[in-house]
């Protein structure tokens, strides 16, 4: 089976493009490489088509030409922050870009597509653990555009009946236990590889953001779940599809929360140093916790984290790093 992988160059993608082909499939990734690294498609190690998902005609080709039965969707603009600061980027892309993406899709009768959502969509939340029913009210335009294009999707199927699974990521972290992939951001945001640099020597410090929130510790509680693990509920829900699933939404996370406190002191555990973490105030937007449940995953597609465990999380992660000092411009 050819899958698409849009954003297969990055963080995320890439490893689910590793776990694909191991399982057999034919995982084709597509990706500008504007956020992604060639040097991760050579190392999953298969075929590569280099576009815009935005360009109508790149992406019509590269459905024709490998004769893709369905799309992963994991490109986009992905920082809060910056959506904030400058909105039009992530309209113009996520959202204008998305819809050209999708009427390549229509267009060659491709009938299941996974989206990259996320737990930015359920803004501030009023329950915990959250489930999928939790009402959306995104704080950010980069949740609006997940959100948006969840809704696309919905429509969508209700038209032109195309199923399509929007998975809700939480946190994604750690690294393939191989030690082949990995994280590369720049800027790195996330905090567990800010965490892992600090303490391998490779940053100064590490800020805490907020201090005063109310959790065990008063720093944000976050639900960590390993990149293997998506890629494994990403491969669940292509089958569930396949099998003539319905659209729907799933989240993905640990169902338990870590503090930053606590993921400090994990990291501390399993790399044997101490992390030189200070005090800082908290960030605008930023909710204080943040945990999913997985209720719905796990009983309606079988899917059960095989590394829930932080520390191991942060090893995964930590392997990566010391291997590759410096991702994947590393110098061989
Ligand atoms: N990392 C997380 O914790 C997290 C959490 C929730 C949701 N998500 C979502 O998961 C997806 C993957 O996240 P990631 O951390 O792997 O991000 P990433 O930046 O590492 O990967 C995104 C990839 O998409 C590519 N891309 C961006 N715009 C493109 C375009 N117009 N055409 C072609 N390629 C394009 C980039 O070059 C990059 O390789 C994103 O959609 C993100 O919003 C991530």
């Amino acid at each position: 089976m050819s899958i698409l992988v849009i954003g297969g160059a990055g963080y995320i993608g890439s490893h689910t493009a590793k776990v694909l082909k191991n399982r057999g499939y034919s995982p084709v990734i597509f990706d500008s490489l504007e956020l992604g690294h060639r040097e991760a498609v050579e190392r999953v190690g298969v075929p590569f088509v280099h576009g815009d998902y935005g360009d109508y005609g790149a992406i019509n080709k590269a459905i024709k030409t490998h004769g893709v039965d369905a799309v992963m969707h994991f490109g986009a603009y992905a920082s809060v922050g910056d959506s904030v600061i400058d909105p039009s980027r992530y309209y113009e892309s996520n959202i204008a870009g998305g819809l050209t993406l999708l009427r390549a899709v229509l267009d060659n009768n491709i009938q299941n597509f996974i989206f990259s959502s996320s737990a930015a969509t359920y803004g501030e939340p009023q329950i915990l653990p959250i489930p999928e029913n939790h009402p959306q009210k995104t704080t950010n335009p980069y949740g609006e555009t997940k959100l948006m294009y969840e809704r696309f999707l919905r429509d969508y199927d209700m038209a032109f009946g195309l199923k399509s699974v929007s998975l809700r990521y939480f946190n994604a972290a750690g690294a393939d236990p191989e030690g082949i992939l990995g994280e590369d951001h720049t800027p790195e945001q996330h905090a567990l590889p800010l965490i892992i640099d600090t303490a391998l020597g490779r940053r100064k410090e590490f800020k805490i953001f907020g201090t005063d929130w109310d959790t065990r510790d008063g720093s944000c509680l976050r639900d960590f779940v390993h990149v293997n693990d998506l890629a494994d509920a990403h491969i669940r829900a292509l089958e569930y599809l396949k099998a003539g699933g319905e659209t729907t939404a799933y989240n993905l996370g640990n169902s338990y929360g870590t503090t930053v406190k606590e993921a400090i002191t994990a990291a501390e555990k399993a790399l044997g140093v101490k992390v030189n973490a200070v005090d800082a105030p908290r960030r605008p937007g930023d909710p204080g916790r943040l945990v999913a449940s997985c209720e719905k995953i796990k009983s309606e597609l079988g899917w059960n984290p095989k590394f829930p465990d932080i520390e191991t999380i942060i090893t995964h992660a930590a392997t990566w790093r010391e291997k590759n000092p410096n991702g994947y411009r590393t110098v061989k």
